[in-house]
């Protein structure tokens, strides 16, 4: 969506500091032997506080959240799966309050992990950051992509290019569509002022395509089971620097 008054900036920051409190207390509340579920109801129960909905249960996904754990890379079903020590985890809240929907996530390691987990969360954390810098009113709408496979390229690492970013606001995948996560030099648009974008990009040690598990119907992985980083803000774009929305209280 495109902002158009202040009570949509006021609610889009509402929402978007619900979802950001949210993923701060379930990664908070992340260690060694808790359930991706016992994670989640965390995550229902603080939804209810703030009288936010999940916005995947909308879409009928079976959790508040979604918890992607090492070889799962998004849409991860939470469930009886224990939390080891050396995981590599990603929480993704996104959620509805009158009518304004936000989007955030963030992966993370539960103790030190491997180096190239490691490296895959340094890279994605500065992908977002390279792409949020270049998301700037009346810029290509590539330069979004551009800045996020620089970055991954810099790593030595590459990029699920089937997941992108989207337009966020009166729901979760709203226009513009379609946010790509590498450079395509045919992407006409560009960016608006007041437009309300997710950015997320997923780095990958090494494939580049996710796939639908069959037997669960959500979960998405890579064919051969390789890992991946995501970081997500919901952001509002400006003449100068984005607004970011998904921020929690204190930051
Ligand atoms: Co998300
Ligand atoms: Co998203």
């Amino acid at each position: 969506m495109i902002i158009e008054t202040d009570e949509d900036l006021v609610k889009l920051q509402k929402i978007g500091k619900i979802c950001a409190n949210i993923l701060q207390a379930m990664q908070e509340a992340t260690r060694v032997g808790i359930t991706t579920k016992e994670l989640d109801e965390l995550g229902g129960r603080l939804l209810a506080q703030y009288g936010a909905t999940s916005a995947p249960m909308l879409e009928g996904f079976p959790g508040y959240t979604c918890i992607s754990v090492n070889e799962e890379i998004a849409h991860g079903i939470p469930g009886g799966r224990m939390l080891r020590s050396g995981d590599l985890v990603n929480i993704d809240v996104s959620a509805e309050l009158d009518g304004y929907f936000g989007d955030t996530g963030a992966s993370f390691l539960l103790g030190n992990g491997d180096k190239m987990a490691q490296r895959l969360l340094r890279a994605s954390k500065e992908a977002l950051a390279n792409a949020i810098t270049a998301a700037v009113a009346g810029r290509p709408l590539n330069h979004i992509g551009r800045a996020v496979e620089n970055t991954a390229r810099r790593h030595g690492l590459k990029i699920i290019k089937n997941l992108c970013g989207h337009g966020v606001g009166h729901s979760l995948h709203d226009e513009p569509d379609m946010i790509d996560n590498y450079y395509e030099p045919k992407e006409p648009r560009r960016l608006e002022k007041g437009m309300v974008i997710a950015i997320e990009p997923f780095i990958s040690e090494a494939e580049q395509v996710v796939v639908q598990s069959k037997s669960d119907g959500w979960t998405l992985r890579t064919p051969h089971r390789t890992r991946a980083a995501q970081f997500e803000h919901t952001l509002v774009i400006t003449e100068k620097r984005p607004i970011i929305l998904t921020l929690p209280d204190g930051r």
